[in-house]
């Protein structure tokens, strides 16, 4: 979650800097098939189609204070953020922002800061609520971040911002807006942000609770006994409902027929098509069965482990803090990798599902070892390598178009794997026990349901995630022919963007497991945007370089995770 925001940024700050330095701004072409728009709508549902820039950032339209905006979907985090219009600084923007009319400031400042004291960026601004919505589905007073300064480059991936759909433990205003709660008289909330310090995000985003433990930082009686009695009362968790997240305010008001919501993403690089790009709300995706999914429960924390302290009512509560799912083992071309000798071993393997993370990241040294089975740091992209992953029992193969980037312009000579070294996992409640996070590539190739179960409750329905294998069968002879079709060509494997829609895609074919596809197959030509060739041809080149960069960026990076 740290990293990837990191990279994302560089690699865009890149992208847009080879635009400036051509003296022509950011050129994506916008590919577009023929497709019918409607919006999906159900009592207690909704679908909505998925942006995708480059298969690096996908975000979905969110409406908040009366304006529609695209937001970064983003599973690794849980708050939301959105950038306003009185920003300072350079916020030109392709997309609507903010716009602070209907704002109802709730008298204190967020600063949210990704990456680490080297290499980080950060939004700040003033936290408030105001209406916000998604498809159909729309609820009141809804705490986000307006953000006025960031140095992130969310509005060069043509998002305005976050959309957090994680737990509200992980949430950086939950945390702030119930912290502030609990130190003073409800339901005044007088301080400003430098009455509170900084969340300690700066070096790790793992969460603290040391605020809901009176001996520390209550030092007054009668404060004490206040938070003591706040704590044993279901008020913190009851404060879900009230500061949580989007999603989560939408399950608790029981707007959603299902507390469930699923993605499909779709593929806009190496062979455009794939499944179709959706966000499914309150329901598993059009055509899909519970049954057709591999259910695997969420990882819980106990306290020991740094997990949210459960009220004193019922202790035996272990709440989740992201979207971790066990994992038994991970296979590379055939052979099953070492486990990893960097993390404890008494800790179980177990993975991040996040989308707002472009690669697949993992221990350095099973990283390596895969490297080293690869024979060098790149490949010839004809050869489709198989990452899979072992989960429940059941393989879970990154597609091999999923699993490489071109590496130098006009040569589809040599390929780099979609791979990055991740944190490991710390023991003693000091940080998230997962060794791998499974990001885009990985769920380009598996439907992916998040269900929530009972969030105040979980023992009463457990959180968990269901997976759906899409790989077809024929992916890798799919890789031999775009890659014989680049060569034919100008020796670029395709790549474009396009923005988020407004409604969800109809569908005109089904692929692998019946779920909806993106283009109908048309294996003869693959799909080019034909009169913008040349800015194509231009992103394709800066879109290189910046991959390049990636992997230089990742090697300057190794020392500090
Ligand atoms: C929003 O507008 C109010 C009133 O005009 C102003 O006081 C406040 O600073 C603005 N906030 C942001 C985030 O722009
Ligand atoms: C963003 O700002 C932070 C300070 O909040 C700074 O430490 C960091 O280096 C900046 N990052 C970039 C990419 O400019
Ligand atoms: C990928 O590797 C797994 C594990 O060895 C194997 O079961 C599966 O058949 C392979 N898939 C392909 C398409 O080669
Ligand atoms: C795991 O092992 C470490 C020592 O390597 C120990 O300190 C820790 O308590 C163990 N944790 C569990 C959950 O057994
Ligand atoms: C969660 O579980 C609690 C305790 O059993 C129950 O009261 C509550 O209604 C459940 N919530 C949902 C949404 O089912």
């Amino acid at each position: 979650m740290l990293i990837k925001w990191f990279l994302l940024f560089t690699l865009l700050h890149s992208i847009v800097g080879d635009g400036a330095a051509a003296g022509e701004g950011l050129h994506l072409p916008l590919y577009r098939t023929e497709r019918r728009r409607v919006v999906k709508r159900d009592s207690g549902t909704a679908a909505i189609g998925l942006g995708d820039v480059l298969d690096v950032t996908y975000n979905v339209l969110v409406e908040i204070g009366g304006v529609s905006t695209p937001l970064v979907l983003d599973s690794g985090s849980a708050d939301l953020w959105v950038i306003s219009d009185s920003c300072r600084g350079s916020c030109t923007a392709g997309v609507p922002l903010y716009p602070n009319r209907t704002f109802q400031e709730a008298g204190m400042d967020v600063h949210i800061l990704y990456g680490d004291s080297h290499t980080g960026t950060h939004a700040f601004g003033p936290i408030g609520k105001d209406r916000a919505g998604i498809a159909s589905l729309s609820v009141q007073e809804q705490y986000f971040a307006a953000i006025i300064d960031t140095n992130t480059t969310v509005l060069e991936t043509g998002s305005a911002g976050i959309l957090g759909i994680g737990f509200p433990p992980i949430s950086v205003l939950w945390r702030q807006l119930l912290q502030a709660h609990l130190s003073t008289q409800p339901p005044s909330i007088q301080q400003r942000s430098n009455h509170f310090p900084l969340p300690r995000t700066s070096t790790s985003p793992f969460p603290s609770f040391d605020f809901l433990q009176p001996h520390n930082s209550r030092p007054q009686g009668h404060y004490l006994r206040q938070v003591d009695s706040l704590r044993s009362s279901t008020q913190v968790i009851a404060s879900f409902g009230l500061y949580g997240p989007l999603i989560t305010r939408m399950i608790q008001q029981h707007l959603l027929t299902r507390p469930v919501i699923a993605t499909s993403l779709q593929r806009d690089t190496v062979d455009i098509g794939g499944n179709v790009g959706l966000l499914s709300i309150g329901a598993l995706l059009p055509g899909i069965s519970d049954d057709a999914l591999t259910w695997v429960p969420l990882r819980a924390y106990s306290v020991a482990e740094g997990g949210l302290p459960p009220p004193i009512e019922t202790p035996e509560e272990v709440y989740p803090l992201v979207w971790e799912i066990p994992m038994e083992d991970v296979w590379f071309n055939g052979v099953k990798l070492q486990r990893s000798k960097l993390a404890p071993p008494n800790i179980t393997l177990s993975a991040l599902i996040d989308t707002g993370n472009s690669l697949i990241r993992g221990p350095q040294d099973v990283i390596s070892e895969i490297q080293s089975l690869i024979g060098s740091m790149t490949f010839d992209c004809a050869q489709p390598q198989n990452l899979s992953f072992q989960i429940a029992g059941k393989l879970f193969p990154v597609d091999p178009r999923d699993f490489l980037h071109q590496t130098f312009a006009d040569s589809v000579d040599f390929c780099s794997p979609a791979l990055a070294v991740t944190d490991q996992p710390k023991l003693g409640g000091t940080g998230f026990l997962f060794g791998w996070s499974l990001g885009d590539p990985f769920l380009k190739s598996v439907l992916t349901a998040f269900h929530y179960g009972n969030l105040t409750h979980p023992s009463q329905d457990p959180p968990r995630i269901g997976l759906l294998s899409t790989v077809p069968s024929n992916a890798g002879d799919r890789l031999k022919e775009v890659v014989q079709e680049a060569k034919e060509g100008d020796g670029n494997l395709i790549m474009t963007s396009e923005a988020a829609p407004s409604g969800t895609f109809l569908a005109t074919s089904t692929g692998v497991g019946g779920v909806p596809q993106a283009t109908a197959v048309q294996p003869q030509q693959p799909p080019r945007a034909p009169d913008t060739s040349s800015s194509s041809q231009y992103t394709s080149l800066s879109h290189l370089k910046v991959l390049h960069l990636i992997f230089v960026t990742i090697c300057l990076c190794l020392p500090f995770i």
